[in-house]
């Protein structure tokens, strides 16, 4: 936890903020702000040209603003429903144990629902259709915190060997097939969909580096199969009806001496951030897959995109290298006009990378099983910000530094080692992108940047332009005539997080006093286009964590508004719409992080003593079934 007492003033010698967004180009309009009461005036400028004003309006908002708060309570727009519909430990198959947090196993975990629901996608049922009474919901497990999750709170070093294997197995994803039945939604356990996907499940690597020399261990002889997945963050769907989910600080996982590796795996285990001594890695202890003094080039099996087709049960999900390996927060694609899927992926870390992917074959409505293969192939760009706006930079072996005089000997060093390349050919340090998602309704794409701490007033530009940066900021990138593989886009600013004394934060002016954020991580448009931010780290300024929706077009763009938040310790994930709105679902991720079994702050969603707080999906609806979102009346 930070005191909020810690946070910093604006150093004396920063210049001015309003001088530097001045100063660079390349935006399409120009934030005034206003220090002194640090909420500015957006443009209100569109960014859709003739889709004009009435996309987004405040009148498509008719919700009750929330008060912002902290307590142990999980919080939502005066007058709507929530409904946790499932829990870490809930059952997922007829068969499954009901869970006991003093008797866990192995072998129940991999029956039940996971630890640390991040994100969540819904897939209607059947496949194809707009059903929103009845889909397929994706969710991952990203990590877990053995303080909080058994009786006398071990810590990584004191637990047994059958925690550390209930740890492995409630990490991963859980396909459940859920339906809803007038205002309520339940879980079909006899489902044959339902599904837990583990750090053990076989895996497939794809693309340009599957195969390669690099990927040879003692698990995987062939460089192809590859096994399970974890750390897995947010993801997105794609139009043919797979779940892209995102390997993201996988470092976390993995501890031991990795000075046996090879010299290009060792350089890339530290520019991945992986440790030899590592507090927080429980697995090495016990399967020497996760060591590397044992595996020292495991961690090049991890670190990826992974496509996973839900409707298949029996489907081996696919790493897809052609994406690039590194801290990836999510992927979210869209299909541009000429047919080929576009794809945008941040590196959740600070200082990291916006990346984009277009891919090689074009996308057949028609063809699901060959729409199976497009992310297999295809060109990965990394994002530079000049003066003229953001252009996108190929990575692509022989181009440019790429090249073996870099230790780049084949496409597949580019896909391994991503953010080396990404260095290489000057790619924008950004503060710590995390979801980057298309709006269906604008065309234009949104990239939350959550914060970085470590920004210097050495290092600031138009686009990070803010020092010791603890509230993050929202930045629209704008392809040209909606063409998502243009070489260029404009950009602009949607708003800078903090509250509104914080330096440098920026909202539309008529923002309320609950409509201020920080820290935006994931988000979701509605059908109006309205952008669902779901924040992570807003304690940081003494208000839990939640969701707050804004026009991004017409004369409210930039205006937040407070729908709900979360219980202390926790942040939200996973927003996510049924197809008619009607339904809203989120994840509710590590409630009291930071306490202990015994003596959590808040014991939410069960609020029995005998239970630790738990980590849930909650679903949000309005009570006359109108959309989430409307007024209620
Ligand atoms: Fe898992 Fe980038 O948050
Ligand atoms: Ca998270
Ligand atoms: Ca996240
Ligand atoms: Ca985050």
């Amino acid at each position: 936890m930070i005191d909020p007492d810690d946070i910093p003033t604006n150093p004396s010698n920063a210049e001015p903020f309003e001088h530097i967004l001045a100063r660079r180009g390349g935006r399409r309009s120009f934030l005034k702000t206003s220090l002194a009461s640090g909420i500015a005036a957006a443009s209100g400028l569109s960014g859709c040209g003739s889709l004009g004003a009435s996309l987004g309006s405040a009148s498509e908002l008719g919700f009750a603003e929330l008060n912002q708060g902290l307590d142990e309570n999980f919080h939502v727009s005066p007058g709507y429903q929530s409904q946790v519909l499932l829990r870490w430990g809930d059952p997922i198959f007829a068969g499954s144990p009901d869970f006991d947090p003093e008797n866990q196993t192995e072998e129940a975990q991999l029956q039940q629902f996971g630890y640390n629901n991040d994100y969540v996608g819904f897939l209607p049922l059947p496949l194809g259709s707009n059903n929103s009474n009845h889909g397929l919901l994706v969710v991952n497990h990203e990590y877990c915190r053995s303080r909080l999750m058994y009786p006398g709170s071990p810590g990584t070093t004191r637990m047994s060997q059958e925690q550390v294997a209930v740890n492995k197995a409630t990490t991963g994803l859980s396909v459940v097939e859920v339906s809803r039945t007038e205002d309520r939604w339940q879980v079909n356990l006899e489902s044959s969909y339902n599904r837990r996907i583990s750090p053990d499940s076989l895996m497939e690597l794809t693309g340009p580096a599957a195969g390669h020399r690099r990927l040879l261990t003692k698990y995987s002889a062939n460089g192809i199969d590859s096994w399970g997945t974890y750390g897995n963050c947010a993801g997105g769907i794609t139009p043919w009806g797979t779940v892209l989910t995102a390997e993201e600080n996988i470092q976390d996982f993995f501890s031991g001496d990795f000075s046996s590796a090879e010299p290009s795996d060792r350089e890339s285990h530290e520019r991945f951030g992986m440790r030899v001594e590592n507090r927080i890695a429980a697995w090495p202890r016990f399967y020497e897959r996760w060591d590397m003094s044992k595996t020292p080039n495991e961690p090049l099996h991890a670190g990826w995109i992974v496509e996973i087709d839900p409707f298949d049960p029996e489907s081996v999900p696919k790493k897809r290298t052609a994406i690039g390996r590194f801290k990836h927060e999510g992927c979210n694609v869209t299909i541009n006009a000429d047919g080929y899927v576009v794809g945008y992926s941040g590196d959740d870390q600070a200082f990291e990378y916006l990346y984009r992917f277009i891919s090689k074959n074009k996308y057949d409505p028609n063809d699901r099983a060959a729409n199976m293969d497009l992310l297999e192939d295809g060109i990965l760009s990394v994002a530079k910000f000049d003066d003229e706006g953001l252009i996108w930079i190929p990575l692509v072996y022989g181009e440019g530094p790429l090249t073996e005089e870099n230790g780049f000997y084949s496409q597949a060093d580019i896909c391994f080692d991503t953010r080396k390349a990404g260095d290489l050919v000057g790619a924008t340090p950004m503060d710590r992108p995390e979801d980057v998602d298309i709006n269906p309704v604008t065309g234009s794409v949104f990239a939350m940047l959550t914060n970085n701490w470590d920004r210097e007033v050495s290092n600031l530009d138009a686009t990070n332009p803010r020092p010791d940066n603890r509230a993050g900021q929202i930045l629209e990138l704008i392809p040209p005539d909606g063409d998502h593989c243009a070489d260029r886009f404009a950009w602009d600013m949607l708003l800078i997080g903090g509250s509104p004394d914080y330096p440098g934060s920026s909202y539309h002016p008529e923002t309320s006093e609950n409509g201020w954020l920080a820290c935006p991580d994931n988000c979701a448009f509605d059908n109006a286009g309205n952008i669902w931010i779901a924040t992570d780290g807003a304690e940081t300024f003494g208000i839990a964590d939640g969701v707050w929706v804004a026009p991004v077009v017409g004369p409210d763009r930039g205006r937040p508004k407070h729908f709900l938040r979360t219980p202390v310790g926790a942040e939200l994930c996973g927003p996510c719409f049924t197809p008619d709105n009607t339904s809203f679902f989120c994840a509710v991720q590590h409630p009291s992080e930071g306490d202990d079994y015994e003596t959590p702050r808040t014991r939410w969603p069960d609020f029995d003593e005998n239970m630790p707080p738990r980590p849930a999906v909650v679903v949000v609806t309005h009570p006359q079934g109108n959309k989430v979102g409307d007024a209620i009346g």
